[in-house]
């Protein structure tokens, strides 16, 4: 049986480039005791994808998760025909040796620390897409929920910012901010993100690109100053919106993408807020969703529900074929994905 796989082979200078991948193809040997035969069905793009491989050392399979069918089996727990989810990389086809580790080879550090494992039966979605399960009731989802819940502990009333609002995390952390009864601004890169951000019920939505004053339109989108944020992207726009914080607010920060093709250095200017953390008595904390990788279940019930509720909608961006994952992947990170990015097998 022949796999492709996409082989990283080299260290992303800047913007990744299509270069920078190769398309490999490997004759797999025939099954051992306690291996599954996973074909991909969906494969996840994300931007941690891009930071992380930095302390890898390529070549090495492009690391990844994937929704996959298990078409062959020795391993009981793993059935021929079942669904599974797991960090197997951008591979078509992949022996998973589950009784020696429970971690594939490729699968990134921080999966490893979290104690996630590297395959699990996808949970039954009921009528809801297999995709989601790498979304809305997957890693996103999930980061959605603890990160925002946990670490902003938000309060009916209270005015919540979101930055990449309209990406997978961020289009699902203002509805939920939206469920608990908040005011939610995002900030997002197009006018047409900006005009779905206010039909999921963002009340207001910035172009961050094209919006002529930052600070006063955050001042009349948030009167009442900002109690929550929920940062997605760090850099200058991160840096504005603290600034409006009010006294005792919380800062969830999830991820800082505005920096992660910079080569220029630019990002090293923002100042250090630590007055405006002293003054605000803010609270800045950094997470990693694998933290509550453990109560991951809880969260993906409830958005699960709340989809079904219709209290959350969920947008995919799909780009069909394997051999365009390094296209889906460079996209994702240029702002083309309109919710949750993944590529169709
Ligand atoms: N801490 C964790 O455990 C964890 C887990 C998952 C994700 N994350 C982080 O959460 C963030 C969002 O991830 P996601 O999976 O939901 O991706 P996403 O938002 O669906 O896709 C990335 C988006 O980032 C925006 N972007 C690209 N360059 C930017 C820049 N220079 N400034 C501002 N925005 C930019 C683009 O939207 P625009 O058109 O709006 O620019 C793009 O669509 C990332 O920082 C990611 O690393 C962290």
């Amino acid at each position: 049986m022949k796999a492709e796989k996409f082989t990283l082979v080299r260290h992303f200078d800047g913007f990744p480039k299509t270069t920078d991948f190769k398309l490999d193809s490997e004759e797999l040997p025939p099954l051992k005791d306690g291996e599954v035969l996973c074909q991909a069905e969906f494969l996840s793009v994300d931007p941690y994808m891009r930071p992380y491989t930095m302390s890898m050392t390529p070549p090495l399979t492009m690391i990844g998760g994937q929704i996959a069918k298990v078409v062959e089996s020795r391993n009981v727990k793993y059935p021929a025909g079942s669904y599974v989810i797991g960090q197997l990389g951008w591979r078509s086809l992949t022996i998973v040796s589950l009784d020696s580790s429970p971690f594939h080879k490729d699968a990134p550090e921080s999966f490893r620390r979290g104690k996630a494992e590297v395959l699990e039966l996808l949970p039954d979605l009921g009528d809801l897409p297999r995709s989601y399960g790498l979304g809305v009731c997957g890693m996103p989802g999930t980061t959605a929920y603890f990160g925002f819940l946990e670490l902003c502990q938000p309060k009916e009333g209270e005015t919540v910012v979101v930055t990449g609002a309209a990406g997978a995390v961020g289009s699902l952390v203002g509805q939920i901010a939206k469920i608990k009864g908040c005011r939610v601004i995002g900030f997002a890169g197009t006018d047409d993100k900006c005009a779905w951000l206010r039909e999921l019920g963002y009340d207001v939505a910035i172009n961050y690109k094209t919006c002529p004053d930052i600070d006063a339109a955050l001042k009349e989108a948030a009167p009442k100053g900002i109690d929550c944020y929920f940062d997605n992207v760090g850099g200058m726009l991160s840096h504005r919106i603290r600034q409006q914080m009010n006294l005792f607010g919380r800062i969830s920060v999830c991820g800082s993408i505005s920096s992660y093709n910079d080569k220029t250095g630019e990002g090293a200017q923002v100042p250090v807020p630590e007055m405006t953390t002293v003054f605000k008595q803010l609270r800045s904390e950094g997470f990693i969703v694998t933290r509550w990788w453990h109560r991951k279940n809880e969260a993906i019930s409830q958005m699960a529900a709340w989809v079904r509720e219709g209290k959350i909608k969920v947008q995919e961006h799909v780009t069909e074929g394997f051999h365009n994952m390094p296209q889906a992947f460079m996209g994702m990170l240029k702002g083309d994905n309109t919710g949750k990015a993944i590529v169709k097998v």
